[in-house]
Formats: structure tokens, C-alpha cells, sequence
């Protein structure tokens, strides 16, 4: 008897990495656009005038008409891109969870925050685009007095925290996987992260207090 020994190798494909490639891009510019964001709307603290100047400005010139879809579409690929590696199952969670236990290691469960954000991210954040996005002209009077209502207070406290934290291990990740970051230097660059998003959720934090004492 005659056994086929033919063995199917998969052809040699470069999908995955231009995959990997175009989410690293995705994310920089969510990375890059975030923080712009945050000291954007922090303008606040300088009070309505210094706020309402630069929406006019970036209104004038079609920043947010454009800019605005072109994020959307970017948060959307760069989930599309991201959920190949998301276990959706309640059995791959599982066994993320127990092994992230098992492994005990932070670079691991620094991973599994940045999946758990990711989820209520793209719920909350597409929410939060479609809102502003169609309500322009963006002016003090009209973001204080969503704040103001207390739901959206609400809604940016939870937020916030999520997306600065999703956002600065985002960076860290990247550079550790790309090899930008050394085994070295890692714990000093965590520390480094960690400082540098409890500054963007303190300013975020500082900007909501100070859209609840606008007055409309
Ligand atoms: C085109 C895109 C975006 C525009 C034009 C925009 C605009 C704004 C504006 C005007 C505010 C002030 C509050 C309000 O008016 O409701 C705000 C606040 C905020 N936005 Fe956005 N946003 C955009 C995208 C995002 C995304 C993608 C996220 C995160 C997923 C985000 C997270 C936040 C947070 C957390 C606050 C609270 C502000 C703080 O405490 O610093 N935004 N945004």
C-alpha cells in the first residue's frame, strides 16, 4: 500500500506583516491625534476665548469637516486591525485569563488592559465622535453645557481614564515590540509612561472641572 506523504506547506505570505505594519500606523496616529486632542480641549483652562479660537480655527480651514471622517475611519480600521488578535470567545478569555495568572508578568496584563479598553473605547469614543461630529460648530457654550448635564461628565470620567491608559500602553507596546525599546530599559520607559498619562488624565480631569464653571 502506497501512503501519500505529501505535506502542504502554506504558501509564504507577507499578509500578517503588512497587517501588523498598517496597525502600528493606525495607532501611532491615534496615539499622535490623542494627545493633540487632549491639549486641544484643555484650551479651556484659558478660558472660552482661547477655546472657541482654535475650534474657529480649525473650522476655517476644514480641519474638523476633514480631519473629523478621517479619524473615524482610522479608530475603525485600527479596530478591524486589532480584533485579529482579540479573543472575543468566553473560552479564549478564559485562557487569557489563566494564563495572564499564571505568567504573572506585567508587560502581559498590561495587554489585557489595553484589550479591555479597547471595547468599551470603541463604543464610547464612536459615540462621542458622532455627537460633536454632527453638532458643529464646536463652541465652549455647547461642550460646557454637555458637561454640565452631568451625563457626559459622567460618560468623559469613564472615558478618559480608559483611552489615556489604552493610549500609553500603546506606545510603550509598540516600542518594546518593534525593538525601539530595550530589555533594559523597559522598567525605566513604564515608569516614564506611567507619569506621563496620570499628567494627560490629570489635565483631562482639570478640563472637565473647568467646563463645570463655564458660565452659558
Ligand atoms: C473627530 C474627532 C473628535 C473631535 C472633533 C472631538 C472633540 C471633542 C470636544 C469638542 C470635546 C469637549 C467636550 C464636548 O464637546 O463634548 C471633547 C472631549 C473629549 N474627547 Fe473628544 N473629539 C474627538 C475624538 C475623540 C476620541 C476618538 C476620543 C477617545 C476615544 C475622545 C475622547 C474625549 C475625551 C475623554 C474628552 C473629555 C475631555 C477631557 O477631559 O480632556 N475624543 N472632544
Amino acid at each position: 500500500m502506497r501512503i501519500d506523504s505529501t505535506v502542504y506547506v502554506p504558501a509564504v505570505s507577507r499578509q500578517a506583516a503588512y497587517l501588523d505594519w498598517l496597525q502600528m500606523f493606525s495607532g501611532i496616529c491615534l496615539i499622535i491625534f490623542m494627545y493633540l486632542h487632549a491639549l486641544f480641549v484643555a484650551s479651556i483652562i484659558f478660558g472660552t476665548g482661547a477655546f472657541n479660537t482654535l475650534a474657529d480655527f480649525f473650522e476655517d480651514y476644514y480641519l474638523v469637516q476633514t480631519g473629523g471622517p478621517v479619524i473615524v475611519l482610522i479608530f475603525l480600521v485600527h479596530f478591524i486591525l486589532a480584533a485579529r488578535k482579540i479573543p472575543f470567545s468566553s473560552g479564549q478569555q478564559k485562557t487569557l485569563w489563566v494564563q495572564s495568572r499564571q505568567l504573572a508578568h506585567r508587560d502581559t496584563w498590561l495587554w489585557v488592559v489595553q484589550v479591555a479598553s479597547a471595547m468599551i473605547i470603541l463604543l464610547m469614543g464612536s459615540i462621542h465622535m458622532w455627537v460633536v461630529l454632527t453638532d458643529l460648530p464646536i463652541t465652549a457654550d455647547k461642550s460646557a453645557a454637555r458637561i454640565q448635564s452631568g451625563f457626559w461628565l459622567t460618560f468623559f470620567l469613564i472615558l478618559l481614564p480608559l483611552v489615556e491608559l489604552h493610549v500609553g500602553i500603546g506606545w510603550y507596546r509598540l516600542g518594546v515590540k518593534w525593538g525601539l525599546i530595550k530589555s533594559k530599559a523597559r522598567n525605566k520607559v513604564k515608569r516614564f509612561e506611567y507619569y506621563f498619562t496620570g499628567f494627560f488624565i490629570l489635565l483631562g480631569l482639570v478640563t472637565l472641572i473647568r467646563f463645570l464653571f463655564v458660565k452659558i
